[in-house]
């Protein structure tokens, strides 16, 4: 495992973190989270070198810091550092977020939280979160060693990045990045503000939340034609970790053997690493992956919910997956439940809530309509 100094705090960690995120039930389709299993998970990366865990208030029906707490026993705990969040919708006043951190310290069993995270948030979010006095209160916490670092979660567009970095003495940063996002919310322009401000960045969606690790035909022929043979997730941790701004990698792992080859990756992988041509060829990864892209839609759910029930990213996530990896949407099963609970794009009347929302700036009503003829066409 290689580890990394986290910028201006000048610790080290693992450049693997473990996303506690998306841990499954014990069969497909299960809800509730394997325990046994996602013990057994965790404890595998810890023994393989991982010393950065990921967890959140509301991750898994808010079963995720309870089963890394149990995880940590052991004498686990002292080999970790915990990051964990705090929404703002649990959240109203001094007293909740005390209530709500309590809560946290007891689900994950421990005297502190190592990285302490205002959750996904975005200039609106952040204006709540300073109107309800959370960044006096997270120092007050650091005081007290409740938490040690004052952190924030990001989902938003650069220019809202970029205020709320300078807007507060943060200690450390997690934005979506990967080599497709280069240019969505925070992007490489934020990664690089907080690098030069000395704020370790830790990155989430590295691989898009699996989508990357899954290369459609088109980019699976560019791999094959380079000289030096790697998977697509190993090109693109690869591709990450060459930012010297990159602290942390996340990766939510659902099987042992996910772990093993991450852990295997991690070990190899350091800043300045990728030489002209593998930049080259990510680069062409990523125009292969947008020539089939039909819609540049991230699923920040911004524009949710629909006032009429349209699952709008739902929607636009099966027309693209079915463009990258050319199969039918007639065996879809998301959108076989899109269709099933009626929130078909039959349902929009036009009225624009969802656009004036969009981050990205999609004509979401147009395309919508084109997506639904698409996928519907018998
Ligand atoms: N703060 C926030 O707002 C926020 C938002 C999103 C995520 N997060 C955090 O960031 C963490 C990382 O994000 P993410 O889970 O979306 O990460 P990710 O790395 O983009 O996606 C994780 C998925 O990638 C696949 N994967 C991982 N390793 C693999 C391997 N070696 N081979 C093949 N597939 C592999 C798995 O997909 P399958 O399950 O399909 O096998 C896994 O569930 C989350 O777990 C969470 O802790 C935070």
């Amino acid at each position: 495992m290689k580890y990394r100094t986290m910028g201006k705090l000048g610790i080290q960690s693992s450049a693997f973190g473990l996303g506690c995120m998306r841990f499954n039930g014990p069969a497909s389709g299960d809800t509730i989270i394997d325990e046994q299993k996602a013990i057994s998970l965790i404890r595998r990366a810890i023994d393989g070198g991982v010393t950065y865990m990921d967890t959140a208030y509301v991750y898994l029906d808010k079963t995720s810091e309870i089963v890394l707490g149990k995880a940590l026993r052991d004498g686990y705990r002292e080999k970790v550092t915990i990051a964990t969040k705090m929404p703002l919708e649990a959240v109203h006043d001094q007293a909740s977020m005390q209530e709500l951190l309590d809560t946290e310290l007891k689900k994950l069993q421990t005297d502190h939280i190592d990285f302490y995270l205002m959750h996904g948030i975005n200039k609106q979010k952040w204006e709540a979160f300073k109107a309800i006095g959370a960044p006096e209160f997270f120092d007050d916490m650091k005081k007290e060693g409740k938490i040690r670092y004052k952190c924030f979660s990001f989902h938003g567009p650069y220019e809202e990045f970029e205020y709320i970095l300078n807007d507060c003495d943060w200690d450390l940063t997690q934005i979506q990045y990967n080599f497709m996002d280069i240019n969505n919310q925070a992007g490489t322009k934020g990664l690089e503000l907080a690098y030069r401000k000395g704020i370790p960045v830790v990155i989430m969606e590295g691989l898009l939340g699996g989508r990357l690790a899954k290369a459609p035909a088109n980019v699976q022929a560019l791999y094959d034609a380079f000289p030096v043979k790697r998977s697509a997730v190993e090109w693109a941790f690869r591709w990450l970790c060459n930012h010297p701004g990159v602290s942390v990698v996340l990766s939510g792992c659902n099987e042992g053997e996910q772990i093993d080859e991450n852990l295997r990756i991690f070990d190899t992988v350091e800043p300045g690493i990728m030489t002209p041509e593998e930049l080259q060829l990510m680069d062409n990864v990523r125009e292969a992956y947008l020539s089939r892209t039909k819609i540049g839609c991230t699923g920040c759910r911004y524009c949710m919910p629909c006032p009429n029930g349209v699952n709008i990213p739902g929607i636009f996530s099966v027309w693209n997956n079915c463009s990258l990896y050319d199969t039918s949407p007639r065996w879809n099963w998301d959108l076989k439940q899109i269709r099933e609970k009626d929130n078909g794009a039959d349902h929009c009347i036009g009225c624009g809530a969802c656009e004036a929302a969009c981050p990205q700036h999609l004509p979401i009503i147009e395309s919508l309509q084109q997506a639904w003829r698409e996928l519907t066409a018998e």
